[in-house]
């Protein structure tokens, strides 16, 4: 199968080459601004990369959609921090330079399979959220927070739309906060513009306080990389017309924690791996003073896994705490 991965050095992309290569009938197409994670695979007869930005490198996106039989974008910013910074960079490369792919696909009537997110859900105040039946609520429009959570909704509805229409054969996929080796780098993390799990490694290994926002009685099911990624293979392989038109929530819903509960178990984690144990503490801010006015919070997040088990025989299968080690030490190393 040839496969053209947009985003192949990102958190989710360059895992994905990975394993995707372990196939050898697969060829593998990718782009991204820099291959600093794709080590393993960059050498891979069967892996073609260039150095290249989605806003860019049309030609070469167009040309690889006619060519390839699946087209995954991942390319994406993903931290909320910059949700509520800079609302306008998420609206132009998260939305607008998707768009483009999508209609490209269409134009071309292939397939894509597109990584929406559980931030689609928002403050939905269902138990377990699901793809086909839960309400997608967000905050008011000065709550930046949400440009993110919006746009990928939209393009949600945009791929369904022209699914509907055999325009293109499409299935998306949403991530519940994802853990593993190879997410944000330290560097981010520093900066703030990580994700939790990588910005309380950052904290942990510096010693610097863990900052729980609000209280850290929020909570989200934690789902360690290479379950994601086995889902994902399943729907590559799949049968596309099976599941065309079809969302599925990839998570793991024992893998739930509050922020606070999670503060703990790395420190815990963290303490029985390193030489030497954590001196910080951890204290808690409020969510302006951690983020601005723009932010505004998700309680809690659960997915409902039924469709996935479903239709793709797939259920999470790694435990929370040995998920967290072994993000944990893949930064340690
Ligand atoms: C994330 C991001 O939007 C995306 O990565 C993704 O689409 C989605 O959710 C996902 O991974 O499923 P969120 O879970 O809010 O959103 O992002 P985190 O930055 O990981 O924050 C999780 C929680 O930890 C939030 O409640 C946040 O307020 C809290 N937090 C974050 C802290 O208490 N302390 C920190 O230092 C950082």
């Amino acid at each position: 199968m040839k496969i053209l991965i947009l985003g192949a050095n990102g958190f989710i992309g360059n895992a994905l080459v990975k394993n995707l290569l372990m196939d050898l009938r697969n060829e593998i197409y990718g782009l991204d601004l820099e291959c600093s994670k794709l080590d393993h695979s960059i050498d891979n007869e069967n892996f073609h990369f260039i150095d290249g930005d989605i806003n860019i490198s049309n030609e070469w996106i167009e040309y690889h959609i006619k060519k390839c039989d699946v087209i995954i974008p991942l390319v994406a910013i993903a931290t909320p921090n910059v949700y509520v910074k800079n609302p306008l960079k998420i609206f132009q490369l998260d939305f607008e330079a998707n768009l483009k792919i999508v209609k490209w696909v269409a134009k071309y009537n292939k397939r894509i399979i597109f990584p929406s997110t559980s931030e689609i859900y928002g403050m939905c105040e269902d138990k377990e959220f699901n793809e086909y039946t839960s309400k997608l609520i967000l905050g008011p429009i000065h709550k930046n927070r949400w440009i993110y959570s919006c746009s990928k909704q939209l393009l949600d509805r945009v791929i369904i739309a022209h699914s509907e229409r055999s325009n293109l054969t499409s299935t998306l996929f949403r991530p519940f906060n994802w853990i593993g080796p190879r997410l944000d780098s330290l560097e981010q993390a520093r900066l703030g513009n990580g994700r939790v799990i990588t910005i309380f490694i950052n904290n942990l290994i510096n010693n610097q306080d863990m900052v729980l926002v609000n209280g850290g009685l929020q909570s989200r099911s934690f789902t360690f990389l290479d379950d994601g990624i086995e889902a994902l293979i399943k729907i590559i392989q799949a049968d596309p017309e099976k599941l065309n038109g079809k969302i599925f929530n990839i998570g793991n819903p024992d893998g739930n924690l509050t922020i606070k509960e999670l503060a703990n178990t790395m420190v815990k984690i963290y303490n029985e791996i390193s030489d030497k144990p954590y001196k910080g503490k951890v204290i808690e801010k409020s969510e302006a003073d951690f983020y601005g006015k723009g932010y505004e919070d998700v309680p809690t997040r659960v997915p409902c896994n039924a469709e996935a088990k479903k239709h793709l025989e797939w259920i999470p299968k790694t435990n929370i705490n040995k998920a967290i080690r072994i993000t944990i030490e893949s930064f340690l190393s």
